[in-house]
């Protein structure tokens, strides 16, 4: 039997070069396994868990499906859609409210860290992982590939579809999180002690967005903080950070061992070539999928096309599974 595969990514901001290497490029990786049948989602309900514009979010949910597609991501391979397209993420997070206790939401360390930086907080922010325990359950889910951050979220979800199998019955698939070992937690390039993240992608410095300008990207990169040494191995220590962080995401997207990447750096005069070699190996991937993307965008049409296509596909599954949870949860079906 094929393994299902469900990932979502959110409309905020823009895509930095943590999410391509955490999450979207593995996904383009899993779309070319025949054993396994792939569904990605543009999750613009978790998106408005923190205040957004409503014209630049929907601005944002069509440039992310450009970049799906200009990544790789193939609509007659993957299914593709906008989570509030289908209505079953929205009335599924509801049914599963109805059996997760408050206690285990109030323990996400995702929400304790955003919840300190609102002003007011929304009870969708507390709620935001039941929201993606109904994307992942309904879909009948074997795998979740994500970032690091995201494990204790998919946690949470295996608990959920436990506790509802215990309760009416085995109904849910007990997903499995699927994070990469090397990866999965890219720092910023300002702050190697913190991860690189679309809330703070804004900050000049902070990231390298996937549609980034190679000026702005080499620059960035150029300078990112390192440490006084000058030996260029990869590292745990926590002065090595920056160093560390830089290897990283060239052995990610070089796809070489570590001890590779070192033999590539034994000569290097310093931080300096470091950098260029970084940047450059970001620029060769980042560029084509930024001249993809710009002429993707230009046809609205077919984008429409290609987003009510994917909620057909995505309803098709998820519906028939949301009648069956409505039904052993005791709500009376119509007829
Ligand atoms: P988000 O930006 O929260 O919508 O995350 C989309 C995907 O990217 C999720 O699978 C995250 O776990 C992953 N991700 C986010 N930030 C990073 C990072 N700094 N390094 C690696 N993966 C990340
Ligand atoms: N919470 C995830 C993030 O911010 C996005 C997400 C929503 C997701 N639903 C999902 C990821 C389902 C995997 C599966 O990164």
């Amino acid at each position: 039997m094929k393994q299902r595969v469900f990932s979502g990514i959110q409309p905020s901001n823009v895509i930095h070069i943590g999410n391509y290497i955490g999450a979207v490029r593995r996904w383009v990786a899993s779309q070319n396994d025949p054993d396994k049948e792939n569904i990605f989602c543009i999750v613009d309900l978790h998106a408005l868990t923190v205040p957004q514009d409503p014209t630049e979010l929907r601005e944002r949910t069509l440039d992310l499906l450009a970049l799906f597609l200009a990544v790789g991501l193939d609509p007659d391979k993957s299914i593709l859609f906008v989570q509030s397209h289908v209505p079953v993420h929205a009335e599924g997070a509801w049914l599963l409210n109805c059996i997760t206790p408050i206690g285990w939401l109030n323990k996400m360390t995702q929400f304790k860290d955003k919840s300190s930086k609102q002003e007011t907080i929304l009870a969708g922010l507390l709620d935001y992982p039941v929201l993606m325990a109904a994307d992942i359950l309904f879909y009948d889910t074997h795998e979740v590939p994500v970032g690091e951050d995201q494990k204790q979220h998919v946690e949470l979800t295996r608990n959920i579809a436990e506790r509802f199998n215990h309760h009416y019955g085995e109904t849910f698939i007990v997903p499995e999180p699927m994070i990469a070992a090397s990866g999965a937690r890219i720092m910023g390039l300002d702050d190697p002690s913190a991860k690189m993240s679309k809330s703070s992608g804004a900050v000049k410095g902070h990231a390298v967005n996937l549609l980034d300008d190679p000026k702005v990207i080499e620059r960035s990169i150029m300078r990112a903080k390192t440490d006084s040494g000058s030996d260029i191995r990869f590292s745990k220590d926590p002065v090595k950070a920056g160093v560390n962080n830089l290897l990283t995401i060239y052995q990610a997207l070089t796809g070489k061992t570590q001890e590779a990447v070192e033999t590539d750096f034994a000569n290097a005069r310093g931080y300096g070539d470091l950098k260029k070699a970084v940047a450059e190996v970001v620029i060769s991937v980042t560029e084509p999928i930024r001249v993809q993307h710009r002429a993707i965008i230009a046809d609205r049409g077919e984008l429409e096309r290609l987003m009510q296509l994917g909620a057909e596909k995505a309803r098709s599954i998820s519906e028939p599974r949301l009648q069956d949870v409505k039904q052993k949860m005791g709500l009376l079906l119509p007829q």
